[in-house]
């Protein structure tokens, strides 16, 4: 039998993403419709195994060459990625990263001390020593939107989508530091041990993507 690659896939809205393109190429992807509580799904026709993870441990996977394939944010890869190769844009899960304060707020306009609060805070610390502005970056872990309702931080930076978040919770915002979609990683070794396989997903992938 035809050894498959393994893929680590982000759980949730980019897994269901990535199963809509590749049924548009054409895979059967009824194994990965009743999961009950495994973790690895055989997927033969894409020729991969799909392991569920959260998206900081997809890169983990990849990074370490115990998946070869990852399908994961941008976001996360600015935040934590290193070593690995970022083949393509799958173009689904498109957001950007946004600056956001509270309405009224002149966040700009003062030169006192500015807490930020993030879910990322490579991201952010890296985007604000860019524009050469010093502020105290506070990492948060759930819904960040609270930092500055609770007088926890000036601002945010986060994922913005639709805006509903924000707007639902009297934030506006102020700068956009970068877009953000799903991407396909490859594991270093793997692009070079296992070429022909891993360039025949990359070839799925973009099938899907122009039936899209
Ligand atoms: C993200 C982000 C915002 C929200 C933005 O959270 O952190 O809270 O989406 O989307 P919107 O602009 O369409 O309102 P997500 O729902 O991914 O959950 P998370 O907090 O678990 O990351």
């Amino acid at each position: 039998m035809k050894r498959l690659l393994r893929l680590a896939l982000t759980k949730g809205r980019l897994e269901t993403k990535l199963l809509g393109l590749l049924r548009r190429a054409g895979v059967d992807t009824a194994p990965l419709g009743d999961k009950g509580r495994r973790l690895i799904h055989p997927l033969p026709d894409a020729g991969v195994e799909v392991v569920l993870a959260k998206a900081p441990d997809v890169i983990t996977y990849v990074e370490h060459g115990v998946c070869d394939l990852g399908v994961v944010g941008k976001d996360t890869i600015l935040e934590c990625g290193q070593s690995f190769y970022e083949v393509l844009d799958l173009r689904f899960g498109a957001c950007r990263f946004a600056l956001a304060v509270r309405e009224g707020e002149d966040f700009f306009g003062t030169y006192r001390h500015r807490r930020v609060a993030s879910k990322y805070p490579n991201v952010a610390g890296d985007w604000f020593a860019a524009q050469g502005l010093d502020v105290e970056i506070i990492r948060i872990e759930g819904s960040v939107e609270l930092a500055p309702l609770l007088g926890l931080a000036d601002a945010i930076v986060d994922i913005v989508e639709t805006g509903a978040t924000l707007r639902a919770n009297g934030l506006v915002p102020v700068a956009d530091i970068c877009p953000v979609s799903a991407r396909l990683i490859v594991n270093l070794a793997a692009m070079k041990m296992k070429r022909a396989p891993v360039q025949a997903f990359v070839a799925l992938c973009r099938a899907g993507l122009e039936g899209d």
